[in-house]
């Protein structure tokens, strides 16, 4: 486990991969080979001129076209290597590490790999001394995350172990029950391996789902708070605006990348354990199983309401509507003052309107 990820700096070597910048921003993303030519509508340059030079060089191909030479960094990586399934943005992946606490030295696991975006974050931050089981149902897929774990790194982590199968089947025998630190599900049903996450991980340990909508975020929510194995989960998402920031032109950008997916994290609570708050009262949400396929909106978490505390809203609202009415007719400027016609009870559009927003919590 104590194998040497290769170097990421110092001068350019045959076999670094090198992203070219050239005029106008465009990239292109080379494996330097002694003696091999880059060609481009911009002219020939030679690998030669790029190896041994220090990384963030300028280099001048044979046409005199300056291309900037850096070492790409694992988000470029990510975002330009080659895709089966849909991949984890790097804001996400940053998110995932956080509130997942992945550290140097943790047993991770993580389904499914697809592209194996991810495994690439995980398996810099578990470092030498960690160890990253990674569980994907589809060869096609692990044979992609194979390929750009290898490309990225140079060598296939010793501290990385991918298996071909279904997690929940695969989990079970791969590690003894309360033995793993993470775990890290993608997946479009990750309610399937809750259970099984719940007997891998040690007390205390994350459990980490990202799923990309809404209903999905809801049924894994459930899927956790069922297992009375968790805290309760928390969720969130991540949206990162970029910003042109420019001499005296300083402006959030005009495109960003919206809505990628929900992040839920609950920590395994020691076996036996009970919350204290489930002592104290019910714990399943109101859903029977005929609504786990489609949610409730109770179960999607619309507030209800009581029937009291609704009367009371209105009598506050209708309270603030007749301060502002009293309060305008103080200062002659009433709505019907200035339509020219007579305010009834019922119409309450006009001038009353904003502060019916303001008052009405
Ligand atoms: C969106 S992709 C994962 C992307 C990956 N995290 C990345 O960053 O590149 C979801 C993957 O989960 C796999 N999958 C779904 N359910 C699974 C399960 N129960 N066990 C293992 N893999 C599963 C799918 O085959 C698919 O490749």
């Amino acid at each position: 486990m104590t194998h040497e990820l290769p170097a990421a700096s110092g001068p350019f070597r045959a076999g670094d991969r090198v992203q070219l910048t050239g005029p106008r921003g465009h990239l292109h993303t080379i494996t330097l080979v002694p003696g091999k030519v880059f060609h481009s509508h911009k002219g020939p340059l030679a690998h030669d001129a790029i190896i041994g030079r220090p990384d963030g060089s300028v280099v001048v191909n044979e046409a005199g076209v300056e291309h900037l030479a850096l070492r790409p960094l694992l988000t470029d990586f990510v975002m330009s290597m080659p895709r089966g399934a849909a991949i984890v943005y790097p804001k996400d992946s940053a998110q995932i590490l956080a509130q997942a606490d992945v550290f140097p030295g943790a047993t991770v696991v993580e389904a499914g790999v697809g592209s194996g975006a991810l495994s690439l974050w995980l398996l810099r931050a578990i470092g030498q001394s960690g160890r990253l089981a990674s569980f994907e149902r589809r060869d096609e897929f692990a044979d992609v995350a194979r390929g750009n774990v290898e490309t990225f790194y140079g060598v296939l982590p010793e501290t990385w172990s991918l298996t071909v199968g279904d997690l929940a089947e695969e989990l079970p025998k791969t590690f003894a029950a309360g033995t793993v630190d993470r775990i890290v599900l993608d997946m479009l049903a990750p309610w399937e391996c809750v259970d099984a996450a719940a007997t891998a991980l040690k007390p205390g340990g994350v459990l980490l789902c990202y799923v990309a909508t809404v209903t999905q975020l809801s049924r894994v929510a459930e899927a956790i708070r069922d297992s009375a194995a968790f805290t309760h989960p928390l969720s969130s998402e991540t949206m990162v605006r970029g910003w042109h920031v420019e001499g005296l032109a300083v402006r959030p950008d005009h495109r960003m990348i919206a809505h990628t997916g929900f992040l839920i994290t609950a920590r395994r609570l020691a076996p036996g354990t009970v919350l204290p708050e489930l002592k104290r009262r019910a714990s399943k949400s109101e859903y029977s199983d005929d609504d786990v396929e489609a949610w409730t909106p109770g179960a999607l978490g619309e507030r209800v309401v009581s029937p009291k505390s609704l009367r009371k809203r209105v009598r506050e609202a209708s309270e603030s509507a007749h301060l502002a009415r009293e309060r305008d007719a103080l200062h002659g400027e009433t709505a019907a003052d200035q339509s020219g016609g007579a305010q009834t009870d019922g119409d309450q559009s006009g001038g009353g309107e904003a502060e019916g927003h303001q008052s009405v919590h």
